[in-house]
């Protein structure tokens, strides 16, 4: 009898464990997270290189930059990812109401936005510069008196052009926006980041870009919900892209040329 209970209880004790060695296996990341799930990405796709709707292909799908960095880091820590094309200004409200599971959108970590939600790391450096019809002499921030001027809603940009002394800063909620609004006479002068007003300039030889000396906050990087578990899952993932060249593979495929964060 005695010998029963001892074997009976040992089984227990067999099953238990195996109980426990499982349940923490299953609940344990095989790469970080629970793997299999989708993620949602909310970003404002007006941003080329970072983000936007590739029409070439009539597939209306979203590409650029940041897909591919995201698509990166969601696969390899084995995540599912879905995007969401919302305004640049309604990214921090959806990532605090908890409908998207991170931001990629060309965002810079500012004070103010650290409130609100948490960032990985930088990824990429950016300068602003001053978008204008081509011999405007729209060349600085002095030039911009009496000017009015656009910028994204929501954006640092915004908040830059707000430090003007004597220009008038019309926010709208899209780049094409803007850009349409200028080439009307709408608008003197937009202010925008250096490597996507490129872009634009490639596509409207009727205007020219300035780019201003680098002051204040600058740069990308991927923004969560306060406290999300996923920040410390991406932010060795964009370690690790960093060292293996893969960022610089993706810099010099979207900018075509390489000045990556350090
Ligand atoms: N870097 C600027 C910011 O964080 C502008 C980003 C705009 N991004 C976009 N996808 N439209 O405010």
């Amino acid at each position: 009898m005695k010998r029963l209970k001892f074997l009976f209880t040992a089984f227990l004790t067999a099953l238990l464990t195996i109980t426990l060695v499982t349940a923490c296996n299953s609940s344990a990341p095989t790469a970080g997270g629970d793997a299999g799930r989708t993620l949602t990405m909310a970003t404002s796709a007006d941003y080329p290189p970072y983000e936007f709707i590739d029409t070439s292909s009539g597939s209306q799908e979203i590409v650029g930059f940041d897909v591919d960095i995201a698509k990166y880091i969601t696969s390899k820590l084995g995540y599912g990812l879905k995007i969401d094309n919302i305004d640049f200004n309604a990214l921090i409200p959806t990532l605090q109401s908890k409908r998207a599971d991170f931001v990629m959108a060309g965002m810079t970590p500012t004070e103010e936005r650290k409130q609100n939600v948490d960032f990985s790391q930088i990824y990429y450096e950016a300068k602003n510069a001053i978008v204008s019809k081509s011999g405007s002499g729209l060349t600085s921030a002095a030039s911009l008196s009496g000017k009015t001027l656009g910028v994204q809603l929501g954006s640092i940009q915004e908040q830059a052009a707000k430090e003007f002394q004597g220009a008038n800063v019309k926010a709208l909620n899209r780049i094409n926006e803007m850009i349409q609004e200028l080439k009307a006479g709408r608008i003197d002068a937009i202010l925008m980041e250096d490597t996507v007003a490129k872009g634009y300039m490639a596509a409207n030889p009727d205007l020219e870009m300035n780019v201003l000396p680098n002051e204040g906050e600058a740069g990308s990087a991927i923004a969560f919900p306060k406290g999300s578990e996923l920040l410390g899952q991406f932010d060795p993932v964009i370690s690790e892209m960093k060292s293996n060249g893969e960022l610089e593979k993706l810099i010099v495929k979207w900018f075509g040329s390489d000045t990556p964060a350090s």
